[in-house]
């Protein structure tokens, strides 16, 4: 079994009562072990005493851990005076379960080897290695190293993800492993090796408390058992992942999650943060494919890679869906049990099913030029609307309008704008985390305010936030407006159909989003 560490800042004594509350709390969501991050009590005079009565009252089994600044945390002091600390603590006869000593500072000092010898006989040594910057180009000869070191009972070894390539590094680690190891990614790249470090046969994974993470992407102990279902992974669990840039924000881990948990099916979705650019894409997905005991599903697919999705499972052979190859883009990809790979799009459908009116001979002003706006072009001239195409980019909306190649899809003139039954945004303006969270792309594309006070409708497809500026200023104007978890919902309902076969609880869905 791996164990769930929840791992919990104490940076004074007179912290324990707060810190043992979150400790409390964390165990009661799931937490097995708990790790207290002690950093700065090595200088602090008298705190060993201090550390047998946290030790002693700690809710489940403890880890002490004193992080070095080196190694991202706070002790700045040496490894001879880490001694001295654990010295005083051996004397006063508390027994953590385990004790983490960094793997520079044991190899560095012999008296910390000795204080470590020193402390109660049941205490486990955890020796560690944590790499701020990124994978350590000696990663494999460390690993060797520290599992040689007979003293350790576990070895941990964390590094900063600079790809996603990265975690699955980190589960062949596990795999090769010949005494009990952690091995996880920091950084929002790194989430998959803390969710599925039980699948791969990891000593324990941690995980935060509401006193915040101690590591870079640690995700909180309710995330992980429960959206996550942390116990119930295997490795036969199969694994979806929602590719994009940003995606911090993304609401499909908390919808098509619950939709596995709902329907049985032992699968779990988990976001796979993807850099800008069909390079990044492209080797991204080489390495995931690549490696069959990740089970990689499917996958959804968002800002900015719906263009790439399609190329690249039209370029490995796959099947194309008639929308999507309209569109000339891709939200949503099935991968077969033997690897096959199918490209869908369900935004195009998704956005005349909740536009809420007969988009039939309406004129609809649309805004952006990516992935969604082919998405939402195809559908709408499918179903009889004319579309202008307003872009920030003029050389990206001509190359689009060429490719739609339809009377019905033209560029929208600034200079000759009348009025729009619908007005549609398809562009990351207005969205969290986005390039301009706070803009308005009517204005920013050099719209008039009155397209919105005129419009039937406007329709959004930024959901995060729910009330972006667009969506503000539409109900300012008393325009029917269907904001982004509209078109959110429906395309994500008939991705997971797409997926499984099976018809998640929309009402469930929506309540969850809201
Ligand atoms: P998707 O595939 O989801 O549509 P995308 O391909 O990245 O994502 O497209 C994002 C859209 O938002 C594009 O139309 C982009 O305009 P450019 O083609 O000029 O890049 C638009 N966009 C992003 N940031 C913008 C900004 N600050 N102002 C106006 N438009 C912006």
């Amino acid at each position: 079994m791996t164990f769930i560490a929840v791992s919990i800042p104490v940076n004074a004594p007179e912290d324990i009562g707060v810190a043992m509350a979150h400790a409390a709390a964390s165990v009661e969501a799931g937490a097995e072990l708990v790790e207290w991050r002690i950093d700065d009590w090595p200088s602090i005079e008298g705190s060993a005493a201090v550390v047998a009565g946290l030790v002693g009252d700690s809710p489940a089994s403890s880890i002490l851990t004193v992080r070095s600044v080196t190694e991202g945390g706070g002790f700045e002091g040496s490894a001879d005076e880490l001694a001295t600390f654990l010295r005083a603590v051996a004397a006063t006869d508390a027994c953590p379960r385990y004790v983490d000593i960094e793997y520079a500072m044991w190899i560095e000092s012999e008296a910390l080897r000795a204080a470590v010898d020193e402390l109660h006989e049941d205490v486990g040594l955890i020796l560690s290695m944590h790499d701020m910057l990124g994978r350590p180009d000696d990663l494999l000869r460390r690993a060797v190293d520290m599992q040689a070191e007979e003293a350790a009972d576990v070895v941990k070894i964390v590094w900063r993800a600079r790809s996603t390539r990265d975690n699955l590094e980190a589960f062949e680690l596990l795999r090769h492993r010949s005494k009990p190891m952690i091995a996880l990614c920091m950084g929002e790249l790194g989430l998959p090796s803390r969710v599925l470090a039980g699948r791969a046969g990891g000593f324990l994974t941690f995980a935060s408390s509401a006193a915040g993470e101690t590591a870079d992407g640690q995700c909180d102990v309710t995330t992980l058992v429960q959206r996550y279902r942390f116990r119930a992974l295997r490795p036969e669990t199969m694994v979806y992942g929602i590719v994009g840039w940003p995606i911090t924000h993304s609401l499909s881990p908390i919808v098509h999650n619950e939709g596995f948990t709902s329907a049985g099916i032992d699968a779990v979705l988990l976001p796979l943060p993807v850099l800008k650019g069909w390079e990044s894409f492209k080797a991204t997905m080489a390495v995931l494919l690549s490696d069959p005991s990740f089970n990689l599903r499917g996958l959804c697919v968002t800002v900015p890679h719906k263009e790439h999705a399609l190329r690249f499972v039209r370029e490995a052979g796959g099947a194309v869906s008639d929308i999507a190859e309209r569109a000339g883009a891709a939200n949503t990809i099935v991968i077969g049990p033997d690897g096959a790979l199918a490209a869908d799009n369900t935004d195009a459908p998704a956005i005349i099913e909740t536009l809420g009116c007969d988009p039939s001979g309406s004129r609809v002003a649309l805004l952006g030029a990516g992935g969604a706006a082919r998405a939402a072009i195809a559908s709408l001239v499918e179903a009889g609307a004319r579309v202008d195409v307003f872009n920030r980019g003029a050389e990206r909306a001509a190359a689009l309008v060429e490719t739609m190649d339809n009377p019905m899809c033209t560029l929208g003139d600034l200079d000759e704008v009348s009025g729009y039954d619908i007005v549609l945004n398809t562009t990351s303006v207005g969205m969290e985390g986005g390039p301009e969270p706070d803009g308005n792309p009517v204005e920013d594309l050099g719209l008039p305010a009155w397209v919105i006070e005129e419009a039937g409708v406007v329709y959004e497809c930024v959901y995060a936030p729910r009330r972006t500026p667009l969506v503000r200023a539409a109900l300012a104007a008393d325009t029917p407006v269907v904001t982004g978890e509209a078109m959110f919902l429906a395309q994500a309902i008939r991705q997971f159909r797409l997926w499984t076969g099976c018809e998640p609880s929309s009402d469930r869905w929506r309540q969850l989003i809201d």
